[in-house]
């Protein structure tokens, strides 16, 4: 069980997508890439690293220069400067030229902090991914949004940085906690809420399946996700315009994730924040109302919240205010037409948003009800 996918940016191959379900192509991917004079450096978080580091390591030792390794914390609170620096400071210690390679095996905390250094690393040197997450399987491997975190606000610095390649390997969803496989999915679903509604009615179909992590089920997942995201990243590189639709749920999920200081996964926060879009696009007459209840009940059988205990409404909205869709002080606010159509809207008010968050704000009220 192998596939291809090549995102191309004008019209030209910029770097592939590997799916396989074992190790058994990197070695040949690699040499493709003239790593023999080049030296690698493996970046990984410490659970993902004491997983799997060894065996990329040996695969990569004989066809390399030399190959080393750097772990950082697991968690989001790694996506920060000071990773940043102290990566910088170990590529330095270990000589690292523009033309050496960083891997960066890990789930999106670590492809984004990789990235990130491999922009800015003298002006930029080559990274290859190995997405470990379902969360960055099926979604933020591609595209080339790299970044940390500051202060309160998400992704905050950052730069667009294509990999060299990226290599999928299925079978390491396996050692993945189930918290952390349906948050991953919410981005699948996501995928298919804003431009799929077969690919929604599929993943319903194969709800059971998906669940159990099928391996069949989880590669095809994959692909129906991955294809509807190249879609977007190729027509819209930079995120201007047609590619924002990809930040579903996004504006309030990011301002859920910093509000509970990241205790909330990403791809928890994504689920409520799209609940919160349908319920907006409910009371701005685009969806109907069943629409939107078949939205947000469709998250529950994926263990995925909607809802929040004893939310603070206004600290939440508060943090919308950091989000980068923002143009002159109006929020770009993901809508919902149907199951299948999103769209950009720059109307929604902050009354619409503080009626979204009351929605899925589960208080000590309802609790007596
Ligand atoms: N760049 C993009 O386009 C993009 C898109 C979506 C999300 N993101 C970012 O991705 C981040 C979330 O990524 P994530 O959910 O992958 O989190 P993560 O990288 O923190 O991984 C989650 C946890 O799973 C563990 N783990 C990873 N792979 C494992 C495996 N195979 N077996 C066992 N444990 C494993 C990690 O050690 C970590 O503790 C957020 O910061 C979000 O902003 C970026
Ligand atoms: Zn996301």
């Amino acid at each position: 069980m192998s596939q291809r996918l090549e995102i191309m940016y004008e019209k030209k191959p910029a770097y592939p997508i590997l799916l396989e379900d074992n190790w058994n192509a990197l070695a040949l991917e690699l040499s493709n890439l003239e790593c023999k004079d080049r030296k690698i450096c493996i970046i990984s978080d410490k659970k993902v690293g004491e997983l799997y580091c060894n065996e990329i390591t040996k695969i990569a030792s004989p066809i390399s220069k030399s190959v080393v390794s750097y772990f950082m914390e697991n968690g989001e609170k790694s996506k920060s400067m000071d990773t940043v620096l102290d990566i910088i400071n170990f590529l330095l210690e270990n000589r690292f030229e523009r033309k050496d390679i960083l891997i960066s095996l890990g789930g999106g905390v670590v492809g984004d902090v990789t990235g990130f250094v491999a922009a800015i690393y003298m002006r930029g040197i080559d990274y290859i991914q190995i997405p470990t997450t379902l969360l960055a399987q099926a979604d933020s491997n591609m595209g080339g949004k790299t970044g940390i975190d500051f202060g309160n606000a998400k992704n905050i610095i950052g730069s667009f940085k294509m990999p060299a390649l990226v290599y999928i390997n299925t079978s390491v969803l396996a050692s993945l906690d189930n918290r952390e496989y349906f948050q991953g999915f919410a981005e699948v679903m996501k995928a298919a809420i804003i431009r799929d509604g077969n690919m929604y009615e599929w993943l319903i179909e194969n709800m059971y399946e998906i669940c159990e992590k099928d391996s069949a089920v989880v590669m095809e997942m994959l692909i129906k996700a991955l294809g509807i995201k190249k879609f977007y990243v190729e027509k819209d590189p930079s995120d201007k315009s047609e590619r924002m639709v990809l930040s579903l749920g996004h504006t309030i999920g990011h301002a859920l994730e910093v509000y509970s200081d990241y205790s909330l996964l990403h791809g928890e926060c994504v689920a409520l924040g799209i609940v919160c879009a349908a319920y907006i696009s409910w009371k701005k007459s685009y969806l109907s109302m069943e629409e939107y209840y078949e939205i947000r009940d469709m998250f529950v059988p994926f263990y995925l919240p909607i809802s929040v205990d004893n939310l603070d409404v206004n600290k939440v909205l508060e943090l919308t205010r950091s989000d980068k869709k923002m143009k002159d002080g109006q929020i770009r606010f993901v809508l919902l037409k149907k199951i299948g159509k999103a769209f950009v809207d720059a109307t929604v008010t902050d009354e619409e948003i503080l009626a979204a968050l009351n929605e899925i704000n589960f208080t000590e009220e309802d609790a007596r009800e």
